[in-house]
This record gives structure tokens, C-alpha cells and sequence, in this order.
């Protein structure tokens, strides 16, 4: 039986490689569709824990990993005993930027080298980390048909083995669409590759794959997805400093834009842009798009704009400091949020960082709290060695909350319980000011005015 066969029976071992953020549902779905499923890391943490019946991740609960196991779900750190035991192999690891702000392809070469020096005659292999186009073709298919490093058994793409791109569209916490519903782009080297792989994941997804016609057609489709996001966010966040100069909540004029039934999607002005995909994926275009000699202004100029708000919600904060006539040198700051969006324990290019950092260079006193993250830790660009405030004692008018100047919202966790927010720095000892990124606390009479308001929009 082939692999393509072995799928449609639901009998092809699925070895997924790399259990983060994207990796862990994916092997969860793949376990529920009753395909023997391998998860592959090189975190031995990752490893422990999940052998162990826990979850790292916190919109998968322990339960979920318990019936994983149950489900006859294994964990390997051991590549070479376990990969050529997977008819598919799907790679959902990390592609950051380097320092220089270049696409970094490293886990992806490292991935498929180790792939390589395995891989046997009829394996898929599927790239579903977000990358550039071209990364698939030009990258992984020569190091795969190296065969390994000594050369182990030469082995040609769609001749030999199968090969493909199909992008990950996790939205982490979203409990409305998760992979089991979110219809998936597949693009092969070849039409063999995409046969097999659109087979996979029409079966992982309820019959929503959507093929198209060659990896870098799903490459870029990915792309344009989160370029698409990036551009619109910096559209709203350019309107929000526009329209807070004239005295007008940008927050009431989207809301109302949105009632218009067609032709308008709303997007959210915020703080600045975090996670792991939209500050990120749009800069693996425009690095390629320099090969080609051809400018990718829209997306520079969206990046420009998100990257400066955090620099305008700290000029905001020091506004709403000097109107209760307190320098922001000495001020107590306190951060709600920490993880880059509400209900999510991913801090990953959280805004909330840099308006940390930044508050702290100008001398204030920032502490923060985050109910889904307890401590801070180090990063790529940050290492701010922190604890959250705890849970307990929050909320309080000569203690907590009410001890600050100034309370700054990053990030509008479900958890937060906003009246009490708003009544504990309004009542507390310090007359503080709530300075809030998100449209969180409803108070129509502080309107992007300054002045004396307990809230000020930022
Ligand atoms: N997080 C999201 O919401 C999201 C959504 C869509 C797409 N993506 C893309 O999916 C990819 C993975 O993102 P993520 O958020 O899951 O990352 P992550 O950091 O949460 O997980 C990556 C995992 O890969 C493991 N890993 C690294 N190198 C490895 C190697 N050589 N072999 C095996 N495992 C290795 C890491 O230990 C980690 O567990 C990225 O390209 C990202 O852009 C992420």
C-alpha cells in the first residue's frame, strides 16, 4: 500500500515535527482522526511534560494530552528511530527573523537535514511553518534529495518521495475556528505531492482542503494572509492618531463603518503588533522581493506604523501623567497584559514588552500583571526578568491596582473584570489614570480627552 492508499484507509502514521503553538493541535487532530500519530521535538521539556499527561500550552487543557496518549499518541525526541516509522512527516517549527531583521530558515534546514538523512522511499514530507516562496522548492527539495550528509541513498522528489507546503492557520484560543474547521491551502512540487498531501488534509479537515497549483502558490498564500492583517492593523492605528487629534474615538467610527454590510472588514487599532506570525511573515516577502529587484512599499510602510506605537502610547501615558502633574520619572506604572492578545499565555513581539521597557527607560516604576503569564522570561529582544503581580489583592483601592499612577491596559484578557479596574484607580489612594490601548473600560466621557479623565484612549 502506498501512502496515498495508507491515508485514505486512515492507516498512514503521521509524524508531526515540532509541538509548539501549531504543532501540539495539529497532533491532536490527527489523533482524533484515528491516524497513528507520532509528535517529534527537540525539546526534551515538551517531551516530559507531554509523556507526563501535561500541557504547555494553555488553550490545551491536560485532558486533551491525557486522551492524546490514550488515543495511542507518542513522543520522540529519538529522530532516527522514529521518522522512518512515519509514512508523513509535517514540520511546524519556528521561522523568525534574524537580528537583521532577514528571514531565519534555520530550524526549517536543520528540520529537513535530519528528515533527510531518514528519509525512505514513498514519505511525504509537508512544510507548515510560514516562510517566503520558493523555501519548499529551492530549499528543502535539494537538501531531501542530497539524501543526508554522507550522501545516504539519493532519492528524487515525486519519484521517490512526496513533498508539499500546506500553511498553518491557528488562531490560538479562537474557540470558534480551530484546524478541525479552518479549511487548509495545499501546494505540491508535483502533482503526485499534492495528491497525497491534499488526501491528508482533507481527511484531518473534513473534506476543506483547497489545492492549488504548486508549493509557492500556498507559500504565498500564507504570506498575503498576514500581509493582508499587517496592512489593515497599520491602516487603523495611522486612523487612530489622526482621528485622537481631532477629538474623534476612532473606536465609535469602526464600530459604525462595520455596520455596513458589505465592501468593509473591520480591523482593531491596538498598541502595536506581537506574536509570532503578523510582525514577522510579511518581511519573508519583502526579503524575496528584493531578488527580484521589486519594492514592497506597502509593506515596509504598514511595518513603520505599527512599530512606532508603541512609542505613541508611551507619549500618550506621559500626556495623562503630566495632566495629574506627575513626571513619568518616579511614576508607578502597572501593566495589564502581558501576552501579545486576550486569553493566550504567548508573549511572543508582545507590544506590552516594549512599553515596559520603554516606561522603565524614562524612569518610571512598572510592574505588571498578566493572569496568564506569571513571570517573564528571556527572549530574542527582551529579558526583563519580571513576576506578575499576583491574582489575589488586584483589585483594591489602598492596595493593588489603586496604588499606581497610572494603570496602562496592553492587552484585554476575558479575565480582567474592567467596572472594577476603572472604580479601583478612580477611588484609589494615587487618583490614578487608566491609559487604554484596547477600548477596554467603557467611559464615554473621557473620549480621547485628556484633561482630567480617569481613562485616556491610546
Ligand atoms: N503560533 C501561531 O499562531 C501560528 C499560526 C500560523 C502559523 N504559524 C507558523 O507555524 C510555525 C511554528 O510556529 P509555532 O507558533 O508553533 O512555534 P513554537 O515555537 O510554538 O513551536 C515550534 C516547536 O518546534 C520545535 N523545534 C525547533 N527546532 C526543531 C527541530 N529541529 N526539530 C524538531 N522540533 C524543533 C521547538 O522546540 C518548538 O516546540 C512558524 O512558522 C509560525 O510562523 C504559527
Amino acid at each position: 500500500m502506498d501512502t496515498h492508499d495508507k491515508i485514505r484507509a486512515g492507516k498512514a502514521t503521521i509524524g508531526i515535527v515540532g509541538l509548539g503553538y501549531v504543532g501540539l493541535p495539529l497532533a491532536r487532530r490527527s489523533v482524533a482522526c484515528g491516524f497513528p500519530t507520532i509528535g517529534l521535538d527537540t525539546d526534551e521539556r515538551k517531551i516530559g511534560s507531554i509523556r507526563g499527561g501535561r500541557s504547555y500550552i494553555k488553550h490545551i487543557p491536560d485532558s486533551d494530552v491525557r486522551g492524546m496518549l490514550d488515543g495511542g499518541f507518542e513522543v520522540s525526541s529519538d529522530f532516527a528511530e522514529a521518522m522512518p516509522r512515519c509514512d508523513a512527516l509535517l514540520i511546524c517549527v519556528p521561522t523568525p527573523l534574524d537580528r537583521m531583521r532577514e528571514p531565519d530558515l534555520s530550524f526549517v534546514e536543520d528540520t529537513t537535514r535530519t528528515i533527510a538523512r531518514h528519509l525512505r522511499p514513498g514519505q511525504l514530507v509537508v512544510l507548515e511553518s510560514t516562510t517566503y516562496p520558493g523555501t519548499t522548492r529551492d530549499v528543502m527539495q535539494p537538501i531531501l534529495e542530497s539524501g543526508g550528509d554522507p550522501p545516504l541513498q539519493p532519492l528524487r522528489a515525486e519519484e521517490h518521495f512526496l513533498l508539499a507546503f500546506s500553511p498553518e492557520r491557528e488562531d490560538p484560543g479562537n474557540p470558534k475556528y480551530t484546524i478541525d474547521n479552518i479549511p487548509k491551502v495545499v501546494g505540491g512540487v508535483g502533482p503526485r505531492s499534492l495528491e497525497a498531501a491534499a488526501a491528508l488534509y482533507d481527511a484531518l479537515t473534513d473534506g476543506q482542503a483547497v489545492s492549488v497549483s504548486t508549493a509557492e502558490a500556498a507559500e504565498a498564500t500564507k504570506i498575503v494572509e498576514n500581509i493582508y492583517r499587517c496592512v489593515n492593523i497599520a491602516l487603523v492605528n495611522e486612523l487612530k492618531v489622526v482621528f485622537d487629534a481631532m477629538g474623534i474615538d476612532v473606536h465609535e467610527v469602526l464600530e459604525a463603518a462595520d455596520t455596513k454590510p458589505f465592501g468593509f472588514q473591520k480591523f482593531t487599532p491596538g498598541p502595536g503588533l506581537g506574536g509570532h506570525c503578523i510582525p514577522i511573515d510579511p518581511f519573508y516577502l519583502s526579503w524575496k522581493a528584493r531578488e527580484f529587484g521589486v519594492p514592497t512599499r506597502f509593506i515596509e510602510l504598514a511595518g513603520e506604523i505599527n512599530t512606532a506605537m508603541p512609542e505613541w502610547v508611551v507619549s500618550r501615558t506621559m500626556l495623562a501623567l503630566n495632566e495629574r502633574g506627575r513626571p513619568v520619572k518616579g511614576s508607578r506604572v502597572l501593566v495589564l497584559g502581558l501576552a501579545y492578545k486576550p486569553d493566550v499565555d504567548d508573549v511572543r513581539e508582545s507590544p506590552a514588552l516594549e512599553l515596559i521597557e520603554r516606561l522603565a527607560d524614562l524612569g518610571a516604576e512598572v510592574d505588571y500583571h498578566d493572569p496568564h503569564c506569571p513571570r517573564t522570561h528571556k527572549m530574542r529582544n527582551h529579558d526583563l526578568g519580571m513576576e506578575s503581580l499576583p491574582d489575589d489583592g488586584l483589585y483594591g483601592t489602598e492596595s493593588g491596582m489603586g496604588t499606581y499612577d497610572c494603570v496602562l491596559i496592553a492587552t484585554d484578557h476575558a479575565w480582567y473584570d474592567w467596572d472594577r479596574v476603572h472604580d479601583c484607580v478612580r477611588r484609589g489612594k494615587r487618583q490614578g489614570v487608566i491609559v487604554d490601548t484596547r477600548n477596554a473600560v467603557a467611559d464615554t466621557a473621557a473620549v480621547n480627552l485628556v484633561g482630567n479623565a480617569v481613562v485616556v484612549k491610546a
